[in-house]
């Protein structure tokens, strides 16, 4: 572990004393986020030492022209990157004249805090300025989830050994530029400046997207929390507008800014009414009032927690990382627009560009599922199938035909934007993660009809692709699928990844299945999705034909499926028997030597096991665990996650709790050495399943819900709680037993331990002295 100055504490991060070092990484884990934008825990006054300036706005992006020595044909055009948005929180400070900057005086008492019940970031710090004055700071600020174009900040300065002049100097600037920038590029153009009274706004648009923002801030000031009024001066430069407001205090006042300050943008107002619509919201939120707003902010993450919350006792630091966990991943995403997705790095950094991945279909969507209305799910479904249409493009740049589709590897738009041909070519098992998520959604929810409304349609789309991208081999009398990536992207250009095979077997079936249920069941939206897609009699039976005769890479001698065509050629040493020194891999070893190791960079073979654990018994799922773990590095922050749910399931729980740790405090910890980058926010929702799959042992195939819930050694106790179509079902366990409750009207059936239980309305079951670790 490299990194431990977070305070364990049961709902904040806690950071104490002020270490220069740790400036990137807090602003990375300190992030505050409301789903519609967030920002990075940057200071609001001036800090010339090091920093990583990051605020973004949902949706808002660049097509940032690919730069490659060469070309290949069906190269993406651009790669999107997520623009650092213009910055609202500045707010210089000048002490008899002498700036605020935590870099150039003494600080003591630094403690910054996130308070994740709450939702807000503070920070208080003593500073001693050259001259000798020394000041106290107490800072408050939170994106609102009630008001979600707006956030405000209370700013408070004490004079501790002095009176005199102290300025604040509020500004928003949009002359940000990007960290990821090629040579210095700039995004953002200005439109237009408003300044009036306390309050100051810039219209801006991007570069070629031509998203049009308007960034504002509104002002209003306490002097010992008496409102007070300030003239200003207003310094107007080319990109920022800054007021600048003058008072004398004497020593023990306490000085108050509150700014509020927000965007709006074009993908959700017209142009023209951009600036009217922030002042209105400004002004609306300053009329609150901070404490009004605050309260409110309150009661909007007690909503959210009601049903997220994981307790974990007996483990401060367990229970401090996966509040940690759901907490970020509510800050990225609510659910509320079917435009927005959730970005790997969420709002708090600007790697993998803020776009979608595969990771929200194949990891996120059960999180949101069972802690959110089912609509959550259902509008991370229907931003794929808003983009069928380029999908199905993007499969015809590559050769595709008749309406097969492709879906992205990264978008943000729906087109492909990413440029490494090994993946955006070849990683193609993503597509069968966008069916697998109809199916989690359908199987979870009950709610069948979203597949005649719009599923079906995807999953035709995307078993054509399947159905054209295998091929028939005359030597193997299958057919086949040549040169993939699969989800161990440390192995390229393979024929016959497993993964993918099975995937897209299941792909054809699941889709034939369902056209067959709707044929006989919903004959008017089957007419209807016929006539659209023009699916015909013929294309059934050539994708039965591919389905039921795809081919499997497997060892007799070992008896398991080959991650892909002559992986047993490897020279297969165990990670454990690599010197330290040599990892990660992916930072000591050039990229051929990885692609000849056996390496796995994460779960590959047994990431089909994890999808389709109902379609192998124990015994089987224990072998591929035991054949490919000690193989796997884990250097994507996806993968200790699904290791450790297989863990719990075969009774490996030493290995299940040594992998949640793993997952659970991947930022908090920095055990990869990359926090400053941004925080791995798609991996946090593996976190969750850690918990509720693997030692909550949640299953739902076949229409039945259940549990088999074990306890890590460590912990006293655990609970979640889970939405369930309808009832919302709190499961709680500890080393006597466990116990169900159903806070909902109706009955629900589960399974506990493979026993069939009842659980009333409102009522509580209590399963004692059932096996635990
Ligand atoms: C992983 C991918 C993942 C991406 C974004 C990569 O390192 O290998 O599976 O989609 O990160 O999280």
């Amino acid at each position: 572990m490299n990194q431990d100055y977070i305070i364990p504490n049961e709902w904040s991060i806690i950071e104490k004393g002020f270490h220069k070092e740790n400036i990137t990484a807090s602003e990375s884990i300190f992030s505050i986020g409301n789903g519609a934008m967030g920002q990075r825990a940057n200071f609001e006054e001036t800090y010339s030492g090091e920093t990583f300036q990051g605020s973004y706005i949902g949706g808002i992006y660049y097509p940032d022209k690919t730069r490659v020595g060469w070309w290949k044909n069906g190269y993406p055009e651009y790669f999107a990157k997520v623009l650092n948005a213009p910055n609202w929180i500045g707010i210089n400070i000048n002490i008899n004249g002498n700036p605020l900057d935590l870099n150039k005086c003494k600080v003591s008492d630094f403690k910054r805090e996130l308070n994740m019940k709450e939702g807000v970031l503070t920070r208080s710090f003593n500073a001693e300025l050259t001259n000798g004055d020394k000041l106290k700071v107490n800072a408050i600020r939170f994106l609102s989830l009630n008001f979600n174009e707006t956030g405000a900040i209370k700013y408070s300065v004490t004079p501790i050994n002095f009176s005199g002049e102290i300025e604040f100097i509020p500004y928003i600037d949009a002359g940000i530029v990007n960290e990821d920038s090629n040579y210095d590029e700039y995004f953002w153009e200005i439109l237009q400046f408003e300044e009036e009274e306390n309050e100051a706004y810039i219209l801006s648009k991007t570069f070629k997207t031509e998203f049009h923002v308007c960034t504002g801030m509104k002002v209003d000031f306490t002097l010992n929390n008496y409102e007070i009024n300030l003239n200003k001066e207003v310094e107007k430069k080319e990109k920022s507008i800054a007021f600048k407001y003058k008072t004398n205090v004497n020593q023990g006042d306490i000085f108050t800014i509150y700014k509020y300050g927000g965007y709006t943008q074009s993908m959700n107002h017209k142009i023209e009414d951009l600036i009217f619509t922030l002042e209105k919201e400004l002004q609306k939120i300053a009329i609150i009032g901070f404490d009004d707003l605050y309260q409110k902010q309150k009661d909007a993450w007690q909503k959210i927690w009601e049903t997220a919350d994981i307790t974990i006792e007996g483990d401060i630091k367990a229970q401090q990382a996966i509040r940690f966990n759901i907490f970020q991943l509510n800050q990225t995403y609510l659910g509320e627009d079917s435009r927005l997705n959730i970005g790997p790095k969420g709002f708090t950094g600007e790697k993998y560009g803020g776009s979608t991945y595969w990771d929200t279909e194949a990891y996120c969507i059960p999180f949101y599922m069972s802690t959110k209305d089912k609509n959550v799910a259902k509008n991370l479904l229907l931003y794929r199938y808003n983009q069928l249409d380029r999908a199905i493009e993007n499969a015809e740049k590559l050769g595709f035909k008749d309406g097969a589709a492709l879906y992205p590897m990264v978008t943000m738009n729906g087109e492909e934007c990413h440029n490494e041909w090994e993946i955006t070519f070849e990683e193609i098992h993503r597509n069968g993660a966008m069916i697998y998520a109809i199916y989690n959604y359908v199987n979870y929810t009950a709610d069948y009809s979203y597949i005649p409304e719009y599923g079906m349609e995807v999953m035709i789309a995307v078993a054509r692709f399947w159905q054209q991208r295998a091929t028939f081999s005359k030597a193997k009398d299958k057919f086949v699928i040549l040169g993939v990536t699969g989800p161990n992207e440390y192995e390229n250009n393979v024929n016959n990844n497993w993964y993918t095979n099975y995937l897209a077997k299941w792909c054809i079936d699941y889709a034939l299945e369902n056209l067959q249920i709707l044929k006989a069941d919903y004959a008017e939206d089957y007419q209807r999705i016929i006539a659209k897609t023009k699916f015909s009699e013929d294309e059934f039976d050539a994708m039965k034909n591919v389905a039921d005769n795809m081919f499997f890479p497997y060892s007799k001698e070992e008896d398991i499926f080959l991650q892909q065509d002559g992986f047993l050629d490897k020279e297969l040493i165990p990670v454990d028997q690599l010197p330290k020194s040599e990892r990660p891999i992916n930072q000591k070893w050039s990229w051929d030597r990885i692609l000849r190791s056996p390496y796995i960079k994460q779960a590959d073979v047994l990431q089909g096991i994890y999808f389709f654990e109902n379609e192998f018994d124990k015994n089987t799922i224990k072998r591929h665990f035991d054949f490919y773990e000690p193989l796997t590095v884990h250097e994507s922050s996806l993968s200790p996650c699904v290791h450790s749910i297989i863990a719990s399931k075969i009774g490996m729980n030493d290995k299940a709790y040594e992998l949640y740790l793993r997952t659970a405090r991947l930022d908090l910890d920095d055990y990869n050495h990359e926090v400053h980058e941004g925080l791995h926010i798609t991996s946090m929702a593996g976190t969750w399943l850690s918990i509720v799959q693997g030692f909550g042992g949640m299953r739902n195939f076949n229409n039945s819900l259940s549990f088999d819930p074990q306890i890590p050694k460590e912990w006293k106790s655990y609970s979640f709680k889970i939405n369930y179509r309808g009832a919302t079902i709190k499961m709680y366990k500890n080393h006597e037993g466990c116990k169900f409750t159903n806070e909902s009207d109706a009955p629900v059936d589960i399974k506990v331990h493979g026993k069939n239980v009842t659980i009333s309305s409102n009522e509580l079951v209590a399963l004692h002295r059932l096996e635990s670790i």
